[in-house]
């Protein structure tokens, strides 16, 4: 078997500092080097850890070469309402970095690139149930268009330079081991430590904004098999939808609820709202689940009990 040497940029991120414990126990701490602009928080300081920024083309190219990098996971962006607040900044990390890692991947004849887009590539009149896999793509959020952008970014790098690149679509992503970083779905997130620390929760959306939502083992679990399964599987060199659940912030509020009773919800819908509704409700996974076997794992119910049962460790 190939020894995969590999390399994760923005591993600090939500869902970074979740995929490399899923690398190292699949590769080994040592053949997985976790990356970030800053230094490394909790979990992440138990394996190798350096610092890089992608931005940094020709740092990055030598950090490659130095380590004999086989594989990229690059992670590095900023999610959606933190870019609306800085736009050119999104752009240019959303953007550069992503081409800095295709132009790696040429130079350094790397093995496969994993690079996330997200639902935010969709748009207000994109298709808003069961969203299909080709469609209407207008993305209102510069978040959103540097990742539809880097969606063709991909197909282009695949189809001229034959880079073994291959992404998903994921839905917000909630999990209990980093702080909500920036992005619409992330009330999810919050709404969880909140509904532990002070019983009660104000939410930015409103009661009834259904999104899609991935509780982050299933996306761990999506993004390795993607990546395992063999180059002629993987027949979408754009991103492919990947769904596992759906459910507004007052069904969130109930599921809790069913283990924390006092828990109470209020809404304060702001500028996220709009950003919310452009997006889609549901989406439609069959070619995931056709090509490569995407099968998800966690509904709202199961994963409130696993989250709230883990999460006071690391309140
Ligand atoms: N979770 C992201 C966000 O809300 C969407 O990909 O920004």
């Amino acid at each position: 078997m190939k020894k995969h040497k590999i390399l994760i940029i923005g591993a600090g991120g939500q869902l970074g500092s979740e995929l490399t414990q899923g690398l190292w126990q699949i590769y080994g701490k040592e053949n997985v080097i976790a990356t970030d602009i800053k230094d490394p928080q909790g979990i992440l300081g138990q394996g190798n850890f350096e610092i890089l920024d992608v931005l940094k083309e020709k740092a990055l190219f030598e950090f490659i070469k130095k380590n004999n990098i086989t594989q990229i996971y690059h992670l590095a962006a900023v999610l959606s309402a933190t870019g609306e607040r800085n736009p050119k900044f999104a752009w240019h990390l959303n953007m550069d970095g992503l081409v800095h890692v295709l132009d790696a991947a040429v130079e350094f004849k790397l093995d496969r690139v994993y690079w996330p887009s997200s639902i935010a590539a969709f748009g207000p009149t994109t298709p808003k149930q069961n969203t299909p896999q080709d469609t209407i793509m207008d993305p209102t959020t510069i978040y959103g268009i540097t990742k539809l952008a880097g969606e063709r970014w991909c197909d282009w790098y695949f189809r001229n330079k034959g880079v073994d690149v291959r992404s998903l679509r994921y839905p917000g992503l909630i999990g209990y081991k980093t702080k909500p970083g920036g992005g619409t779905t992330d009330y999810a997130v919050d709404i969880y430590i909140k509904a532990l620390t002070d019983k009660k929760f104000e939410c930015f959306l409103s009661e009834h904004t259904y999104l899609p939502m991935m509780y982050m083992d299933d996306a761990v679990k999506a993004t390795l098999v993607i990546m395992e399964a063999p180059a002629e599987k993987v027949k979408i060199r754009s991103s492919y939808n990947v769904s596992a659940m759906s459910f507004s912030p007052a069904e969130i509020a109930k599921s809790i609820q069913k283990h924390i009773p006092e828990f109470t919800i209020s809404y304060q819908p702001d500028f996220r709202q709009s950003i919310a509704d452009s997006w889609p409700q549901s989406l439609d996974d069959m070619r995931a689940r056709q090509d490569w076997g995407w099968q998800p794992a966690f509904d709202l119910d199961k994963m409130t009990a696993e989250i709230l049962k883990h999460l006071p460790a690391y309140l």
